[in-house]
């Protein structure tokens, strides 16, 4: 095959590249208070009326707590590489702090050793979203101690596990749960902060991810490849040959607003990690709210990384030129009925693998592992006992081409983690979004593989060269 994507297909066994899948502790796991776990923020947003749709908790969700044995084995059926998972930080520390809980800590440890007995590597999340009760009763990220709790957190953690697990991210994307449960109160603990609350708290999570790494490289006996997972929603060229468009591009990705919703902005994240200090955009308008001393705490937040983690679902504005040839941007909610809809009415737009990579390679120098990227379906168990999911095998084929694009012409893409393995809990919109390869029916717990399954099982196997069909 002689198109880009088909050579990046045949250069992968050249270069390391992973094959995996994702999931988050609260949207699988249930077992809210088994064996000693203490209360996550999410446990009491919850209960909280009209919170989430139709009142869903993460009491039950995936039962995998108990189910683990059973996933792992439906994980090797997959043929699965790698396996992203997040550690609940109120299954080790009920309290947040203090000593660790055990029989939180052997469920961990019974996790991993069976992955490994299946040949899958174990990828750690350390923080997706579910902080302990008891710590968020402190005030949570805006206590100036938190980086002090999550980096005591992360020792506990790499003492314990760091002797098989070599993948370590330290935060699931810090702008979703700055800016959708700090600000716009959608997420727990349900706030809508000022900047000059906000832009402290955005600061301790950056200096906790600082101080988390110098933990991790200090505890671990595996040598550690450590990055965290940042949402990446780029905005992106409609025509790639209009070099105009391109750069417009590049510079809207980065741009910090400061008057608009810039916690979920990337470059207020990303530069101070990789680059060592805050955009200039962005500290024009938020930098009289950073706590005093943020200068010094930057060479502490800026930890050589190993890799840069991305999930990305779509782009977040296109470029283009209006009548006049001036260039415009169209949001994603303007695309317009050429561009379909997931279930989550997220627009499908495979050019986000693509682009996103390349943006980010190009401005930090990083190898990149997308390490989330799907799609909710509405899918169902048909009277053939099978679950056919169409678009996601059509979303996954279009969305894995242009990544393989990427890699084609260069920007070092080194793995790939479907969301998600299971149909799970989809934080405040419940559990009618089912972003599973498998399927789970809620009030049985019965899993079956989608389509979808076993097309990914065919992409792994055979290295990707399944892509060129
Ligand atoms: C991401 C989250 C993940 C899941 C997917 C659909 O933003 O990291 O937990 O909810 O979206």
């Amino acid at each position: 095959m002689s198109t880009p994507a088909g050579s990046a297909i045949s250069n992968l066994a050249a270069s390391p590249f992973v094959w995996g899948t994702a999931t988050a502790s609260f949207q699988i796991e249930g077992a809210w208070n088994a064996d000693g776990k203490g209360p996550s923020i999410w446990d009491n947003f919850c209960r909280k009326p009209g919170a989430t749709h139709l009142g869903a908790t993460g009491e039950v969700a995936c039962d995998h707590y108990h189910r683990y044995a059973e996933d792992i084995a439906l994980m090797a059926d997959l043929g699965l590489q790698a396996y992203r998972f997040s550690l609940s930080w109120p299954r080790l520390l009920p309290q947040g702090t203090g000593s660790g809980n055990p029989a939180g800590l052997d469920f961990y440890d019974r996790l991993v050793d069976s992955l490994l007995a299946k040949g899958i590597a174990p990828w750690v999340t350390l923080y997706h979203w579910d902080l302990p009760q008891a710590l968020a009763a402190r005030g949570g990220w805006q206590n100036p101690d938190s980086p002090k709790w999550f980096s005591e957190y992360t020792r506990l953690a790499v003492e314990r596990l760091g002797d098989r697990v070599a993948h370590w991210l330290t935060f699931n994307e810090p702008q979703i749960f700055t800016g959708l449960a700090h600000r716009m109160t959608l997420h727990a603990p349900g706030h809508n902060l000022p900047d000059s609350e906000l832009v402290p708290l955005v600061h301790h999570v950056l200096l906790a991810h600082g101080l988390s790494t110098q933990a991790i490289r200090a505890c671990a006996r595996l040598a550690p490849r450590i990055s965290w997972a940042t949402i990446m929603l780029p905005t992106t060229p409609v025509d790639e040959k209009d070099s105009e468009l391109v750069t417009a591009s590049r510079h809207a990705t980065f741009r910090v607003d400061p008057a608009g919703h810039w916690p979920l902005s990337h470059s207020w994240w990303t530069d101070p990690i990789y680059l060592g200090r805050y955009p200039e955009d962005g500290l024009a308008g938020l930098g009289q709210h950073l706590p005093a001393g943020w200068e010094r705490d930057l060479a502490t937040i800026a930890q050589p990384m190993d890799f840069l983690a991305m999930n990305t679902y779509h782009s977040r504005a296109r470029a283009e030129r209006a009548p006049d040839g001036q260039v415009r941007f169209r949001q994603e909610n303007e695309f317009g009925p050429q561009t379909p809809r997931t279930h989550f009415h997220w627009p499908v737009t495979p050019e986000s693998l693509y682009w996103g990579p390349r943006f980010l390679h190009e401005r930090y120098r990083l190898p990149i592992v997308v390490t989330e990227n799907g799609l909710s379906t509405h899918d169902w168990v048909a009277l053939d006992g099978a679950v056919h999911d169409p678009l996601r095998i059509d979303f996954l084929h279009r969305y894995l081409r242009d990544l393989m694009r990427a890699r084609a012409e260069g920007v070092p893409v080194q793995g790939y983690f479907h969301w998600s393995l299971l149909d799970n809990l989809e934080w405040a919109a419940g559990y009618e979004h089912r972003f599973g390869l498998i399927h789970v029916d809620f009030s049985t717990q019965k899993r079956t593989p989608k389509d979808s399954a076993h097309w990914y099982r065919e992409v792994i196997r055979t290295n990707g060269a399944r892509l060129q069909d």
